[in-house]
């Protein structure tokens, strides 16, 4: 039995349609603005959108940031188009104030009277970190914002390396085959001919595939090949914090340490907004543009496939697609996916476990050489 067919048996279930996945991604941290962004909308709560919910996302009088449903409850006016007033965000339409965690707390034209205990409107979990906003509809799995290596090692060492923030982009693909496509060995050698792979080198390897802390982590060596100095290449460890980013650290031949992060945000199940950084501890003088160029060039490369997958969204059922036994990364990612939309629905408390549980999957399935 190849590993694609044993992971299409494991993973067979009536319960991964878009609405259990949906559902499944409500428990998750995903960014949502950078913190620039939050500063550049003034006192305006800056209106995003995660998992098709409206959220108007401010920083109060205090420097909290909160996460609002972005509909007034009394005439259902944005509250994106109100402002920060203290330590609420005020409606436009009538005044109505709400507080950090959603209740109303003055109604303008009803001074005297108390304010209704239906007079609320949805709070989410807010969280800044690596310079992004991040937002988690549904804190009932308790779980964490994703890792990010080097912005650690910047924090235990100020200047030791530098980390640049990348323009966020949206594309219209669903943000789980954003993700995958990064950690798909194969299409290097098709799409990044020249830049990361080679054309007559289409055979990847067949990475060890560990889970360790809700991550999951293989190693990737890329083919002999020159390349540009800006490029991130070299020996690579990859970490995927599930369920929907990626950590890929290079050490190049020079000794250098460069790191590659990304996360999709799933504005809806169609739709991701990627946030990335690009760091690295070498040329801390150089052009920072210089390295910034290079990883638009592979996405310029990136881009006419992954927004070009039909359907837009990722689909767990098995067999829609049809996997070979070089695709073992993407396989093994998947069959993570639809064990945490499985366990989800059995409730939170099942979904944490799935998370958390690490199965050391190597022995088994560690196929070492090319295919
Ligand atoms: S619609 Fe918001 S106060 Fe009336
Ligand atoms: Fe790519």
């Amino acid at each position: 039995m190849t590993i694609d067919e044993v992971a299409m048996e494991e993973t067979g279930s009536p319960r991964l349609g878009q609405e259990n996945f949906e559902q499944t991604l409500t428990f998750f941290w995903h960014p949502v603005c950078t913190t620039e962004e939050l500063a550049a909308a003034g006192d305006r709560p800056l209106r995003v959108t995660l998992l098709g919910r409206d959220v108007a996302v401010a920083r109060l009088a205090s420097g909290s940031v909160v996460a609002l449903a972005d509909r007034c409850v009394h005439r259902s006016a944005r509250l994106s188009v109100g402002w920060v007033d203290g330590e609420n965000v005020r409606c436009g339409y009538h005044g109505w104030a709400y507080g950090s965690n959603g209740r109303c707390t003055e109604i303008p034209s009803m001074p005297e009277s108390p304010v209704p205990a239906r007079a609320c409107v949805p709070s989410y979990d807010v969280s800044e970190q690596y310079g992004l906003v991040w937002v988690r509809l549904d804190g009932r799995a308790r779980t964490t914002v994703p890792a990010h290596p080097s912005y650690e090692r910047l924090v235990a060492a100020p200047h030791s390396l530098k980390v640049l923030m990348g323009a966020p982009y949206t594309w219209p693909v669903a943000a789980p085959r954003r993700v995958e496509n990064f950690v798909d060995l194969a299409h290097f050698a098709w799409v990044h001919d020249g830049t990361l792979g080679r054309r007559d080198e289409p055979v990847p390897p067949l990475p060890g595939i560990d889970r360790v802390d809700g991550e999951m982590r293989f190693a990737y060596d890329p083919p002999d090949m020159a390349v540009e100095e800006t490029a991130l290449f070299g020996h690579s460890e990859y970490r995927m914090p599930m369920p929907l980013t990626v950590s890929i650290e290079f050490w190049l031949e020079s000794g250098a340490y460069r790191h590659l992060w990304m996360t999709a945000s799933p504005v809806d199940m169609a739709t991701c907004r990627a946030f990335w950084t690009v760091s690295r501890d070498d040329d801390l003088d150089g052009d920072d543009a210089e390295y910034m160029r290079f990883q638009q060039v592979v996405l310029d490369e990136d881009e006419p496939l992954v927004c070009n997958q039909v359907p837009r969204e990722m689909i767990l059922e098995p067999g829609f697609e049809l996997s070979v036994r070089t695709d073992k990364v993407s396989i093994e990612y998947r069959r993570w996916l639809g064990q945490l939309v499985e366990a989800c629905a059995n409730g939170p408390a099942a979904l944490h476990r799935a998370i958390t549980a690490n199965v050391a999957r190597t022995t088994r399935l560690r196929v070492t050489g090319a295919a």
